[in-house]
């Protein structure tokens, strides 16, 4: 695939997105987000592709909305603009997305890394929801996944001064899976990436989709949904072989079937 602002490939059964503006530490204008739901768009077609890697790079994984294209735009616009399906798009794409944050992860970048399902940070990482300064607030998930992660108290905190925290206090405060040395930040997300993706697809999909579901549901009803497709899994190839296989003292060799 060839894009001007991100960077693809595919290493086996995980696939990696880079964003590629580092002249503005990789501020997510349209294009961008375009180019991201294209790429995602091709991976989640893609049955070799069973994890994604969405990554920046040393300086910044995103340092927010392109604050450039904000000028003049009104309520309608955007309201009625793109963005929001972009990030639909984003939000559901069904196989795991692990986010290799490095540098700056602010306002767009952090709802960005907050939308994937794990976080890997480097010891250089800030988190931050910086739009209040600007006069705005959190427009795309991070008024409502940043407290979610870390609380309230600590969500009004980050949202209402904009403040940075660092990689250790997100580790603290349950906003990152792991935080590592800045050259082991691609080794350990990689490690993750594959660990998942030799894995069942079709189970980890499901799981995928139980577990954002209990986000937002009652929990009667997220045990109802978990249940059913408790039940979906029973009917896939993978569960017969990983049953057979744990019989059979091997390793199970799943199809996504
Ligand atoms: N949009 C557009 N350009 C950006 C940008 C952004 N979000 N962040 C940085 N840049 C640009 C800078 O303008 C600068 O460009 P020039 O070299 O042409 O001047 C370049 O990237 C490098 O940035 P700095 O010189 O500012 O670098 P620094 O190390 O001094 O500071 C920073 C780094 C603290 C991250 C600072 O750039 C900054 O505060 N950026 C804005 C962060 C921000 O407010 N993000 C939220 C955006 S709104 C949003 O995301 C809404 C939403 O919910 C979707």
């Amino acid at each position: 695939m060839e894009f001007q602002n991100i960077l693809t490939h595919v290493d086996g059964h995980v696939a990696t997105i880079r964003l590629n503006r580092p002249k503005v530490l990789n501020a997510l204008n349209g294009q961008t987000m375009d180019e991201l739901c294209a790429a995602l768009d091709a991976f989640e077609a893609d049955p070799q592709v069973r994890v994604v890697v969405l990554t920046g790079d040393e300086r910044a994984f995103a340092a927010g909305a392109d604050i450039g294209e904000f000028a003049g735009v009104t309520p309608v616009g955007m309201l009625e603009g793109p963005r929001g399906k972009r990030w639909d798009r984003i939000r559901a794409f069904p196989k795991p997305l692990i986010a290799a944050v490095s540098g700056y992860c602010l306002g767009g970048g952090c709802e960005l890394a907050m939308a994937c399902d794990l976080i890997v940070a480097s010891e250089t990482a800030r988190f931050g929801q910086p739009e209040i300064n600007l006069g705005i607030l959190p427009g795309a998930g991070g008024t409502q996944r940043l407290p979610r992660a870390v609380g309230k108290h600590r969500a009004m905190e980050m949202i209402l001064t904009g403040c940075h925290i660092t990689a250790q206090q997100a580790y603290e405060w349950g906003l990152v899976n792991r935080v590592v040395p800045p050259e082991a930040l691609m080794d350990e997300a990689y490690a993750l990436a594959r660990e998942i993706a030799s894995k069942a697809p079709v189970a980890v999909r499901l799981a995928k989709a139980a577990v954002l579901r209990s986000m937002d549901t009652p929990l009667d009803v997220g045990l109802d949904y978990e249940r059913r497709l408790f039940a979906i899994a029973f009917g896939t190839e993978d569960k017969e072989e990983g049953v057979r296989a744990f019989l059979e003292k091997r390793k199970p060799v799943f199809q996504g079937r």
